[in-house]
């Protein structure tokens, strides 16, 4: 996901500039640049790889000028080299771009027959020569912009900048998010509220297919049919947010050690906790009886989220649930009957693949509720309804609060279920949310495991693969696990079934392979649970000389004779919340081996925050 940043200011900018697009690096990036207007020409400093190289350019060749517009780039068209960095500009205008331009390929067929010559392989030139070519043809900047707007095809926010025109901005907004900022006497365009956190807290988002023209006394928003139109202004809570590390080396640590808090802000925000029973803050536009299937969709971490989702609605609420992650469900053209509920889960709110899902379940006439983080993104806008996770801003790129927030706003949503469809009591609902209510300190108990697993994955770093094992809601555990590992520290890694073991994986075991197995004892007067069968998958792993880590709590570790590399205990708790609460060690095992690893855990090579491209 890419970062934009423009100011209309009153002092020289280069230096702002890029101290916004460092609050964007958590977004993911591989070059950056910035382009302002020195006495009314478009000057650019532009760079591969980390700011610090952008800015040890600029220090080399100064950049002056109040009005400039800057960028973080991930790659999608084009090498992340310096030529293949934003800005891209002719002789008359300047652009940055966070998103795809699906049909830049016959754009450029199109415009390179009139004459235009392209010194990058990006889609994002493209529309600088557009713009261009509309204005050699005698229209003004906000006109050529405005042809220009309605011949790209894709999502994308844009950000241009034009010769000679010192007062003056032009921002737009088509599927990737874009914000207005107003300062006093200046102006601002940024991606999100954390990149004009340094210069205004007062903000507008602009709507899909909006486009905006910025001068230093204010902004004129016009929407897809070019009509006037005012955006909401709002006070943005992003500066209060300190996205610092404080006194962690890495953001993930950070974040990991913010969920005690932060999930227990988020029960608390669904939750009545004196009276011990569910208490959602918001109307559902739905009755939960006339509701016949639930669909789910998410990708990535926030799709293991809604696969244990699923258990609970299953087995809370009675109600089927069909999840799929969003890139797949968006095209099976899967049925839906109208009046239904179809279910979102989005850390970002921005992710293109989920995003296109919602759409697709709103025009098969789904009612449509997303779990977001990001209450202001583009899903939650698109929601009939949201439940926000109150996780904070998620800097790291491996998601961690944010998933075990997305867990208990779904815990809640599902008990709400199970006593509006009359199949869950009031006891039922009593003792689960005590449950809920005691997973934060749970949490805090399950951090201490920190000094084993820092042991631990000294070991983990040695290794090329390793296979994660669980039953029940231990298995989406287990799936993110995985997940986890291989994102942060490379290492190849896969989540399984247990029970899937002797079908395939098994042929992997042996000395080198490292098997860790989330397996809390679930056996009680009421269920047999499935305990005892990982048991049995255990014994298959130590019988082939698999090194077996064992996840499990004090009940489950007396009842394994088995002997394992390292079991780490956590806490008796209910079985319902263990899936929360067993993130928690499986996020510091992949934190820790990655550290080991040497590689940068926060912002992982090839990923991003928010994939906001299909
Ligand atoms: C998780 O650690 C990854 N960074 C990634 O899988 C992420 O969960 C996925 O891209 C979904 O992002 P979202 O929650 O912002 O939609």
């Amino acid at each position: 996901m890419c970062g934009i940043v423009g100011i209309l200011g009153r002092e020289p900018v280069a230096g702002q500039l890029v101290d916004a697009l460092k609050r964007l690096e958590y977004r993911g990036y591989d070059s950056a640049g910035v382009a302002t207007l020195e006495a009314g020409a478009l000057t650019r400093r532009r760079a591969e790889g980390k700011l610090r190289n952008l800015e040890l350019r600029i220090s080399r060749e100064p950049l002056s000028g109040t009005i400039g517009i800057g960028h973080t780039r991930w790659a999608t068209h084009g090498k992340p080299t310096e030529s293949n960095a934003h800005p891209h500009a002719t002789d008359r205008i300047a652009v940055v771009h966070n998103g795809i331009i699906e049909n830049f390929r016959e754009l450029r067929d199109e415009l390179e027959a009139k004459g235009a010559k392209f010194a990058s392989d990006t889609d994002t030139e493209v529309v600088a020569h557009l713009v261009t070519q509309g204005m050699k043809e005698g229209l003004k900047p906000a006109d050529a912009v405005k042809a220009a707007l309605p011949r790209l095809r894709g999502a994308f926010a844009l950000a241009f900048l034009f010769g000679g025109e010192e007062d003056l901005l032009i921002g737009a907004r088509k599927g990737s998010p874009l914000a207005i900022g107003y300062g006093e006497g200046e102006m601002y365009l940024g991606s999100d509220a954390i990149a004009l956190a340094p210069f205004t807290d007062t903000i507008a988002y602009l709507e899909d297919g909006d486009w905006a023209v910025l001068t230093r006394n204010g902004v004129q928003v016009y929407d897809a049919a070019n009509r006037k139109v005012e955006r909401q202004v709002q006070k943005s809570n992003a500066s209060a947010f300190l996205v610092g590390k404080g006194n962690h080396r890495h953001f993930m640590a950070k974040e990991i050690h913010e969920q005690p808090e932060v999930v227990g802000h988020t029960l608390a925000h669904y939750l009545d906790m004196a009276g011990e029973r569910v208490s959602l803050p918001m109307t559902l536009p739905f009755d939960f009886r006339s509701i016949e299937r639930v669909s789910m969709s998410a990708c990535g971490t926030a799709y293991y989220a809604g696969l244990v989702a699923k258990y609970w609605f299953e087995r809370f609420a009675r109600l089927p649930v069909e999840i799929d992650v969003a890139s797949e469900f968006r095209y099976r053209e899967a049925p839906f009957a109208p009046g239904n509920l179809a279910v979102f889960v989005s850390q970002s709110g921005e992710t293109a693949d989920t995003l296109a899902t919602l759409r697709y379940a709103r025009e098969q006439k789904q009612h449509v509720l997303s779990i977001v983080n990001v209450p202001t993104s583009t899903i939650a806008r698109e929601s009939d309804v949201i439940m926000p996770t109150l996780a904070g801003p998620e800097i790291g790129v491996a998601s961690t609060k944010a998933f075990t927030c997305q867990l208990a706003a779904l815990a809640c949503l599902a008990i709400a279920a199970g006593r509006a469809r009359g199949v869950l009591t009031a006891e039922d609902e009593r003792n689960l949310v005590r449950a809920l209510i005691e997973v934060p300190r749970h949490i805090s108990e399950a951090l201490r495991l920190e000094p084993e697993i820092e042991a631990l994955a000294r070991d983990l770093a040695r290794c090329r693969d390793v296979l994660y094992l669980g039953r029940g809601t231990a298995y989406p555990i287990a799936l993110e696990g995985a997940l986890k590992l291989k994102e942060i520290s490379y290492i190849h890694a896969e989540g399984y079934a247990a029970g899937e073991l002797k079908h395939g994986p098994i042929a992997l075991i042996d000395e080198s392979m490292p098997v860790v197995i989330v397996a809390p004892y679930d056996k009680s007067a009421r269920r047999e649970g499935v305990f005892e069968k990982t048991v049995s998958n255990m014994q298959e792993v130590a019988a082939r000389g698999g090194r077996i880590i064992l996840i499990t709590d004090p009940k489950g570790a007396q009842e394994t004779s088995l002997p394992t590399h390292k079991t780490l205990v956590l806490p008796d708790m209910a079985t319902t919340v263990t899936p929360i609460v067993y993130a928690i060690p499986v996020q510091l095992i992949a934190y820790h081996t990655a550290v080991n690893m040497g590689t940068d855990v926060d912002q992982p090579r090839n990923l991003a925050k928010s994939v906001t491209v299909e």
